[in-house]
C-alpha cells in the first residue's frame, strides 16, 4: 500500500532548527512592504472587504471558522476547482489550505461530485434511516485499516473523540485521559486543555468549568519518558482510560515524532493497562490509505476520524477500532447492558457516507496520497533552498503532504510561569507576525493554514508548485534586512 511520506524526517534536525529559531529575535516582513501588502488588500479585494464588513453585524467576527479568520480582512471565496481557490473579486490563489485537510483530490474533484448529484436526486441528503452507502464505507476503511474492525460514523471530529474517550471510560472503568501537550483534538470541554503551546493548561479554557478537564493530564510531546511519568503518577489516582496522540505529533506533526515514538506510547499503554487512541482526523487517507497507523505499523485500539472520511462534504467524523469496544456505542443496544451513549440527527447522512466512499475509491484509483506526497516533498524542499539561499533562519519541513514553514516560531514559545508577562507578550508578537506572513502570502495569491502550514493535494502539479515557490520566494524577498 502507498504512503505519502517518502523518507521519514530527521525529528532531532529539525528540532534543533527549530530551538536556533527561537533563540534568534523574530524577523518579519518589513513595515513598508507590509504596508503595501494591505493596500493591495484594499484595493484588490473590495468586495471580499464590504462583505465581510456586513457580516460583522450579523456574525460574530465575520466570519464561522478561525480558519477563515484572515489578517487584514477575511476572503470571500466564489469558486473552487483542483488546486486554486477564486474570491468573489476574481482573484485566484493556490490553495494550501484545503478546508483545513480533507480535499486531498484537489477542490471539488469531479468523480466525487458526479456519485454525490447522483444520490441526491434519488434520496436528498438525508432520512434518518439507514443507507446503504454507510456500510460499504463502513467495509471499505476495514479494508485499509484493519484495525478498525468495526466503524461509526459522526458529524465532527470533536464528536468523534469524545466518544472515543467516553468508550475508553465506559471499558476500563478509568478516568484519566492523556494527550500531548500543543494538541488540538476538538473543542469538547474536556479537550481545551495545554492546546498550542504544552503547559499552558487551561489558559484558553473560558467557560468550562474545571471539573471538566480534571481528568485530563498533558505529556510533553515526543517524549517517552514523560508519558511514562504521567502514566505512573495516574496509576496512583485511579489508572489512565486512554493515550489519546496525532501520530505524527501535535497539530499535524507541527511538532514532529521520533519515528519509534508510537511503537513506544502502545508498549506503555500496554503496560499501564491504557487503551491508545489515534486522533487520525488529519492522517486517515492522508499520510496513506492506511492512515499513519499503517506507515508505523502500530495498531491503536480506538481510531478517530474526520475530515477526507466525508470527502470534504458535511458529516465528516467517525470512530472505529476493536469490536468490542465499537459494539459499545451500538445503536438501540439491548437494555441492561451499558452503553457508551452517543447520537447526531445529521450523523452518518447518506451524503457523507456516499462522499467519503468515493473519496477514497479515487484515492486508490488514482494514487492520491503518493502524489500529493511528492507535491509536498518538491515544496518542502524547494521552501529550504529559498530560505537557504537568503540566509534567514525559518524552518520547513514535512510529512509527506503535511508541510510546515516556520517563521514566527508562535508555538515554540517555552512556558515559564514566573516570566510570563513576558511570555504572554512575546506569543502576542510571534501570533501577529505569523497572522502578518499568512496575509503576505495571501496577497502573492497563496491560501496557508495560519501562515505556517501547508496542506498539498494531488492537484498540485510541478507547475503548481513551482508558480507557489516563485510567490514564496516574492514575500521571502520582502523580509526585514533582505
Ligand atoms: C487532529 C484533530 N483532531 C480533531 C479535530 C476536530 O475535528 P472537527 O473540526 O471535525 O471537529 C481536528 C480539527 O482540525 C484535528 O486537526
Amino acid at each position: 500500500m502507498g504512503y505519502s511520506i517518502s523518507d521519514y524526517q530527521d525529528t532531532d534536525e529539525i528540532y534543533r532548527q527549530l530551538s536556533a529559531l527561537m533563540k534568534r529575535p523574530a524577523l518579519g516582513v518589513s513595515r513598508d512592504a507590509m504596508a503595501a501588502y494591505v493596500r493591495a488588500f484594499d484595493e484588490k479585494c473590495s468586495k471580499s472587504k464590504a462583505l465581510i464588513t456586513e457580516a460583522k453585524q450579523f456574525i460574530p467576527g465575520g466570519v464561522q471558522h478561525n480558519l477563515a479568520f484572515n489578517y487584514p480582512f477575511p476572503l470571500v471565496v466564489d469558486r473552487a476547482e483542483g488546486p486554486y481557490l477564486y474570491d468573489i473579486d476574481g482573484n485566484r490563489y493556490i490553495d494550501f489550505l484545503q478546508a483545513g485537510g480533507p480535499t486531498i483530490l484537489g477542490s471539488n474533484p469531479p468523480a466525487v461530485r458526479r456519485e454525490v448529484v447522483k444520490l441526491l436526486e434519488r434520496c436528498g441528503p438525508s432520512t434518518g434511516l439507514f443507507h446503504e452507502f454507510e456500510l460499504t464505507l463502513a467495509k471499505e476503511i476495514r479494508r485499509h485499516m484493519p484495525s478498525v474492525e468495526m466503524f461509526r460514523m459522526l458529524g465532527s471530529g470533536t464528536e468523534s473523540v469524545m466518544a472515543a474517550i467516553r468508550v475508553a471510560r465506559l471499558a476500563t472503568g478509568k478516568a484519566k485521559i492523556v494527550k500531548m501537550g500543543g494538541a488540538y483534538h476538538g473543542w469538547s470541554d474536556q479537550m481545551v486543555y495545554s492546546l498550542k503551546i504544552p503547559g499552558t493548561r487551561r489558559f484558553e479554557a473560558h467557560g468550562i468549568p474545571r471539573s471538566c478537564t480534571r481528568h485530563t493530564c498533558e505529556a510533553r510531546p515526543n517524549d517517552i519518558a514523560s508519558l511514562e511519568r504521567v502514566l505512573a503518577a495516574n496509576r496512583l489516582r485511579g489508572g489512565t482510560a486512554a493515550v489519546i496522540l496525532e501520530p505524527l505529533g501535535p497539530e499535524s506533526g507541527t511538532r514532529p515524532v521520533a519515528e519509534g515514538y508510537n511503537r513506544e506510547a502502545r508498549r506503555l499503554c500496554d503496560k499501564y493497562g491504557a487503551l491508545l487512541i489515534f486522533d487520525e482526523v488529519v492522517t486517515a487517507f492522508r499520510v496513506g490509505l492506511g492512515g499513519a497507523q499503517g506507515y508505523f505499523d502500530v495498531r491503536p485500539d480506538l481510531t478517530v476520524f474526520g475530515k477526507i472520511v466525508a470527502g470534504g462534504f458535511p458529516g465528516a467524523g467517525g470512530i472505529g477500532g476493536r469490536a468490542d469496544l465499537i459494539s459499545r456505542l451500538a445503536a438501540g443496544i439491548e437494555s441492561g447492558k451499558r452503553r457508551a451513549y452517543c447520537g447526531g440527527t445529521l450523523a452518518a447522512t447518506p451524503v457523507s457516507a456516499a462522499a467519503g466512499y468515493f473519496t477514497i475509491q479515487e484515492i486508490e484509483r488514482t494514487g492520491a496520497c503518493e502524489a500529493a506526497g511528492r507535491a509536498g516533498d518538491r515544496l518542502t524542499e524547494g521552501l529550504q533552498r529559498l530560505i537557504a539561499r537568503r540566509g534567514l533562519p525559518y524552518v520547513a519541513y514535512s510529512q509527506g503532504s503535511i508541510c510546515h514553514l516556520e517563521t514566527a516560531g508562535a508555538m515554540f514559545i517555552e512556558l515559564n510561569l514566573l516570566r510570563i508577562r513576558k511570555v504572554l507578550k512575546e506569543i502576542k508578537q510571534r501570533k501577529l507576525m505569523m497572522e502578518e506572513f499568512g496575509a503576505a502570502f495571501m496577497a502573492e495569491g497563496i491560501v496557508t493554514l495560519a501562515g505556517s502550514r501547508l496542506y498539498t493535494s494531488a492537484a498540485d502539479t510541478d507547475a503548481v508548485i513551482d508558480d507557489a515557490l516563485a510567490r514564496f520566494d516574492r514575500v521571502l524577498a520582502n523580509v526585514e534586512g533582505q
